[in-house]
């Protein structure tokens, strides 16, 4: 009990402990013993509630001296840090960051994430549940529920697309491991548009072998796409996405380099948590030359996958299975089926520089396709520069 009035809003124990006195000093014992039993109960009973004055006075006591009494950077030790804490209320800043993250940095500090280590650590100073709690009184700062968490931001696999908007810049490579050299280079610039939104721009390099075992190469495609998160839900775990990709046929498909065609591409894409830092991520789309020559293909691509760390509040690694699904609609729909084993790690201490290794099997129709090794790099750019954070 004694704990749960740590817990409690001072104003309520006193309301409480008034109560207490008046019933039991006049004699009514009755009352009394009811009210004393109940009282445990009427603490405990609304953590929530409980939590936030508690959040709100080790805020006060542990963190507004730099952080500023709502959060926004501006207390009276702020003015010697550089650089400054970053407005908590921010809910483009602190809404993409997950719990799991800012509870390693505000126990270990601010190096443990490759910030500045003049955010000190409070894992010796405060108890694991305090630093909970203080967190939820940090969260409480964004008022606007529309950004998504960062929680539902899941890794993103080599080929099924992510529901989550995205500030990233990565470079994927998928080459061939067996038969006649190919190699698809692809860079990706995605730059989130407010709460929920995201614009990308792709850009292909080819290179591939000759049966003569000479090599050509050069520019490919360009793709601009656009997407739009229509649902998010941080208590139930998920998010829904639409978008589409529109592919230019700017490479030279004569000469093996691109399409040929425009190919427009929409989907819907599904990202959920389940339980143990497991996810599994779906995407549903269709690829819609418009030149009438080439087939259209619908494709199911979902990636199943868990997140883990090897000690407490170190790296995140993520590993995952996609299986990608393809019809193609022309003369009776033929169906091939993949499966693609990867494994996402972080680089650097800020865990925005990220790599993805993986291969990607054929399961049906092995014998018309090659198998393939996949490798991205990743940045999310709005954490900080590539160079930041190691
Ligand atoms: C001595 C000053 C100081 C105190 C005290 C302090 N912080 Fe910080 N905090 C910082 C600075 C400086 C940064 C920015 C680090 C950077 O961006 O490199 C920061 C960053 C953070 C971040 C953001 C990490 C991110 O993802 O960018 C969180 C969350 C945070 N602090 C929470 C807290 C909490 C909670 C407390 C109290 C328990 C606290 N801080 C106490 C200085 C302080």
């Amino acid at each position: 009990m004694d704990e749960a009035r740590e817990k409690t809003d001072p104003a309520q124990t006193e309301l409480l402990d008034g109560l207490l006195e008046r019933l039991c000093g006049a004699g009514r014992a009755v009352q009394c013993a009811a009210l004393a039993l109940a009282l445990p109960w009427a603490l405990l009973a609304a953590p929530g509630a409980a939590a936030e004055p508690h959040g709100a006075a080790l805020f006060a006591a542990h963190c507004a001296a730099c952080h500023g009494a709502g959060g926004s950077g501006d207390g009276p030790a702020a003015a010697g840090l550089d650089p400054k804490p970053r407005d908590l209320g921010d809910c483009a800043f602190a809404n993409r960051e997950p719990d799991a993250d800012w509870l390693a940095v505000v126990h270990e500090g601010g190096s443990a994430r490759g910030f500045s280590p003049l955010m000190p650590g409070f894992g010796a100073s405060l108890s694991r549940e305090d630093l909970e709690v203080v967190l939820a009184h940090v969260r409480r700062f964004c008022r606007d529920s529309d950004w998504p968490r960062g929680e539902l931001n899941l890794p993103r696999p080599l080929f099924t697309e992510k529901a989550f908007p995205e500030d990233e810049a990565v470079f994927t490579t998928v080459a061939n491991a067996e038969g006649d050299g190919d190699v698809v280079g692809e860079f990706l610039f995605e730059k989130r548009i407010g709460p929920r939104s995201q614009l990308e721009l792709a850009y292909e390099l080819r290179a591939r072998e000759e049966p003569d075992g000479s090599w050509l190469g050069g520019g490919g495609d360009l793709a601009i796409g656009a997407k739009h998160a229509f649902h998010h839900d941080f208590e139930r775990g998920r998010i829904l996405s639409a978008g589409f990709e529109a592919w230019l046929p700017t490479g030279d498909d004569e000469r093996g380099l691109g399409r040929g065609s425009v190919v427009l591409e929409p989907y819907l894409a599904w990202g959920q948590l389940l339980p143990r830092g497991a996810f599994l991520q779906v995407q549903a789309l269709a690829e819609l030359p418009t030149d009438r020559d080439l087939a259209d293909e619908l494709q199911l691509r979902a990636a199943l996958g868990g997140s883990f760390t090897l000690r407490p509040f170190g790296r995140i690694i993520s590993p995952m299975l996609e299986v990608i699904a393809a019809w193609e609609l022309a003369g009776g729909s033929t169906f091939k089926l993949d499966l693609a084993p990867q494994v996402q790690i972080p680089l650097n201490r800020r865990q925005h520089v990220r790599l993805n290794v993986g291969a990607r099997f054929p399961v049906t129709r092995a014998e018309e396709r090659d198998t393939r090794v996949g490798v991205y790099l990743l940045w999310d750019w709005y954490d900080g520069g590539f160079l930041e954070g190691w």
